[in-house]
């Protein structure tokens, strides 16, 4: 079934509660330390002020637990929106109070407001339906903007759709085409590369892109757990034994089904993970038992580069190493430049993968660079995610 989306209905003069991903990190000051999901909900927000619709937008921050916090409020990310966007945001400090209804319904054309941390109310995991209800009252349809939290059933990304018109927004829509064209008949050949800590999260991902990929290249700490049960030393890094003998497992299967498992040759390895630690370039045959293992190494830095920038398809997500120590930055930092130099359909998934691209200047080479993390993950898993499912009906 197809899904409803704001470029199909009515929204003209509506108004929209908007549920958008401000789940964004946040430097020592508290301020957004990265900003990319804000600027990505702005076309959305525009295209509903151009009709003279009234965008009531809301996101969770953080993992508050379902209690005020105040190092999580959403006004530093009011700040930034208002400052990114040259518009005018009026912060509400609460959700479902009567107070704030009674100021949304005060809201004119022109005006924008962003509702209080949703996560402050334990109603909001729970999927409460009473709550779902109460976030409806507020507005006259429900846009989901908010890829990257499709993959929780929450009151606000799939709840409250069942009592309002449930548009997708602009933002969506783009994710689910570009993420889409990775599941469906993918251009050859297909080149994924994971890298990043969560490994036991990851291995669902894995199992179900084996059978899509050309190639699977690994770096990071899913490389390390690899690594391991493939019998090689990883020294003092750590990684879980379920780990390992779900990586065995996996190896299993790819060289069964005859497809290219890549894995460093040689890793760069540091006494501890610290900027002034000593650190060496070792074969991954020679990692010193007390030494920790923090980035792949210039061999299969080459190697991986090679094959992801002659590919037709590629999909990145997860460093390499441990990147936000600029010694262990480098075969991040070469998998952002290959990536960045193919000529495919690129895409790039995850926080830290997304700051890297950032950080050299190479977001823009990349031909979409998705808000997800682990919705990005779940949805090339093949499943269907909650905040999309609830879209698939025309208002
Ligand atoms: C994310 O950053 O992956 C989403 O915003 C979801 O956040 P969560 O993992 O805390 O549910």
């Amino acid at each position: 079934m197809k899904l409803a989306s704001i470029t199909e209905y009515p929204v003209r003069g509506k108004r929209a509660l908007v549920r958008v991903d401000f789940n964004v990190p946040l430097g020592k000051d508290g301020s957004p330390a990265d900003d990319t999901r804000i600027r990505a909900a702005i076309p959305t927000v525009n295209y509903l002020l151009e009709r003279d619709a009234i965008p009531v937008l809301c996101s969770h921050l953080g993992r508050p637990a379902g209690k005020p916090d105040p190092s999580l409020r959403m006004d530093g990310v009011a700040m930034r929106l208002a400052q990114l966007s040259g518009l005018k945001i009026r912060k509400l400090d609460g959700v479902v109070e009567p107070e704030i209804g009674r100021a949304v319904a005060g809201l004119k054309a022109g005006e924008i407001a962003l509702l209080e941390n949703l996560r402050f109310y334990p109603q909001e995991e729970a999927n409460d339906p009473a709550f779902a209800r109460a976030l409806a009252r507020l507005a006259d349809i429900y846009v989901n903007d908010a890829f990257g939290t499709a993959h929780r059933a929450h009151a606000s990304t799939a709840g409250v759709a069942a009592y309002l018109p449930a548009l997708a927004g602009l933002l969506m829509g783009r994710e689910l085409a570009a993420l889409g064209k990775l599941l469906e008949d993918p251009a050859r050949p297909y080149v994924a590369v994971l890298g990043g800590s969560k490994v036991a999260d990851k291995l669902p991902i894995l199992s179900s892109l084996l059978d899509r990929v050309d190639a699977l290249l690994m770096g990071g700490g899913m490389a390390n757990a690899f690594l391991a049960a493939a019998g090689q030393s990883i020294g003092a890094s750590r990684v879980g034994s379920e780990s390992v003998e779900q990586a065995s497992r996996f190896l299993r299967r790819a060289s069964d089904q005859g497809k290219t498992v890549g894995l460093p040759v040689d890793v760069v390895v540091a006494r501890t993970i610290a900027p002034d630690a000593a650190f060496r370039v070792v074969g991954v045959d020679r990692v010193p038992p007390d030494w920790v293992v923090v980035d792949i190494g210039p061999e299969p830095a080459r190697r991986f580069g090679d094959l992801v920038q002659t590919a037709a398809t590629v999909f990145w997500n997860g460093p390499l190493g441990v990147y936000e120590i600029e010694p262990f930055a480098g075969g991040t930092e070469s998998m952002a430049r290959a990536v960045a130099n193919c000529g495919g359909h690129t895409v790039v998934g995850g926080g830290d993968s997304v700051a890297a691209l950032e950080r050299l200047g190479l977001t823009g080479a990349i031909r979409h660079v998705s808000t997800g993390g682990g919705a990005t993950l779940e949805f090339l898993e093949g499943r269907e995610l909650p905040g999309v499912a609830c879209l698939r009906r025309m208002a």
